[in-house]
């Protein structure tokens, strides 16, 4: 078991009986989560990205419960974990994108989630039309990737959907996460967040953990938290609003949440403080021309861009490194601040 105390082991057995028996597709949550394939309309998706998803079977779409698009750039060759994969909507999405050279590998506590997305395997093989099948299903508590045999410094990228919200323990998941990936490997995960921390008459409902209101991080807490285990500050990628009935919003009161999409990427914290001029060269699948690492931070081809130490640090540490040229800043005004606040210009979903 992943956990030590009482109530944190009653949450989790609470939740797989949610997500094993209680919810069988995505019109059963009561959360409005039309946002899992696209934050906000208009909904522009790259095409190499649009053709994976239209590979997915109308049974694994049906059971999807994400919260947010989970499909970090060059992906190509890569090994990818998914924490709380669910169905498997999302790791046979990625299967499509790493080919028949990457492997994804989904991790969940919930065996009939687990059963499920497992019959699924060989018809995503034959349909990408790989040679043999590159997608795993291993039950774990992301907590404890450890106790499933998942070792150090081993995934290139880490994806999530909506599953750290629902985690007893974020510090557990977020530690395990910055372990088992290799040095410059990211963490890309949608999740809900709220403006505050959330009371804990709303932490004491059953229903509301199982959708992700009650464990909801105030964001604060995730940049926080995040930084303690070793990440980089969190990049805020996109947000927004979660739209929620109102029998849940009587039981919520004035918390808000949103849906958000941060990136995490494992670089040393303090390393050379001066901002950079990078140079994108467009060779990223599906970003030929432009490419956007997040919300604030956009590159053409061709033109130099100043970042902050830390996302030079990401461009230069991770798989990025060949996309750009970096080179020292010599416009530079001085100290950049992140944004990272994801209720700040927030649109309804
Ligand atoms: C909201 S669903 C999301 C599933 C999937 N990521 C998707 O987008 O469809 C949450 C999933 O996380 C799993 N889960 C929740 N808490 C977990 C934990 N502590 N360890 C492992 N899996 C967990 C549940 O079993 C469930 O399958």
């Amino acid at each position: 078991m992943a956990c030590s105390k009482e109530k944190e082991c009653q949450i989790l057995e609470d939740m797989k009986e949610y997500y094993g028996k209680t919810i069988q597709n995505k019109d059963e949550l009561m959360i409005n989560n039309s946002t899992s394939t696209c934050d906000a309309p208009p909904c522009k998706l790259p095409r190499h990205i649009a053709g994976a998803l239209e590979l997915i079977h109308p049974d694994v779409k049906a059971k999807s419960y994400g919260c947010g698009m989970t499909v970090p750039e060059l992906l190509e060759g890569t090994h990818v974990l998914d924490l709380g994969s669910g169905a498997g909507h999302d790791c046979f999405a990625l299967a499509k994108l790493v080919g028949e050279t990457g492997h994804v590998t989904g991790v969940d506590m919930t065996e009939e989630q687990l059963e499920f997305a497992r019959r699924y395997i060989d018809y995503h093989q034959e349909t990408f039309g790989y040679s043999k099948p590159n997608t795993d299903f291993v039950m774990a508590y992301i907590e404890k990737l450890g106790d499933a045999g998942l070792k150090d410094d081993t995934f290139d990228v880490i994806i999530s959907n909506c599953v750290v919200n629902l985690s007893p323990d974020k510090r557990a998941v977020l530690k395990e996460a910055h372990r088992v990936l290799k040095p410059g490997g990211e963490m890309y995960f949608s999740d809900m967040y709220a403006d505050q921390v959330v009371p804990d008459h709303i932490k004491q409902h059953k229903v509301l953990w199982g959708e992700g209101f009650a464990g909801a991080l105030w964001w604060e807490d995730l940049v926080r938290i995040t930084r303690e285990v070793g990440f980089s500050t969190p990049r805020l990628v996109k947000a927004s609003k979660i739209n929620i009935k109102k029998s849940i919003q009587d039981l919520t009161g004035n918390v808000k949440y949103v849906a958000a999409t941060y990136r995490l990427f494992k670089v040393p914290q303090n390393g050379n403080n001066m901002p950079v001029d990078v140079v994108y060269n467009g060779s990223v699948t599906g970003h030929d021309k432009v490419i956007a690492l997040d919300k604030h931070n956009t590159f053409k081809v061709g033109s130099v861009v100043e970042v902050d130490p830390e996302l030079s640090a990401i461009i230069q540490q991770s798989r990025f490194a060949s996309a750009f040229t970096v080179v020292p800043s010599k416009t530079s005004d001085g100290e950049k601040t992140i944004p990272m606040n994801p209720f700040s210009g927030t649109r309804a979903a």
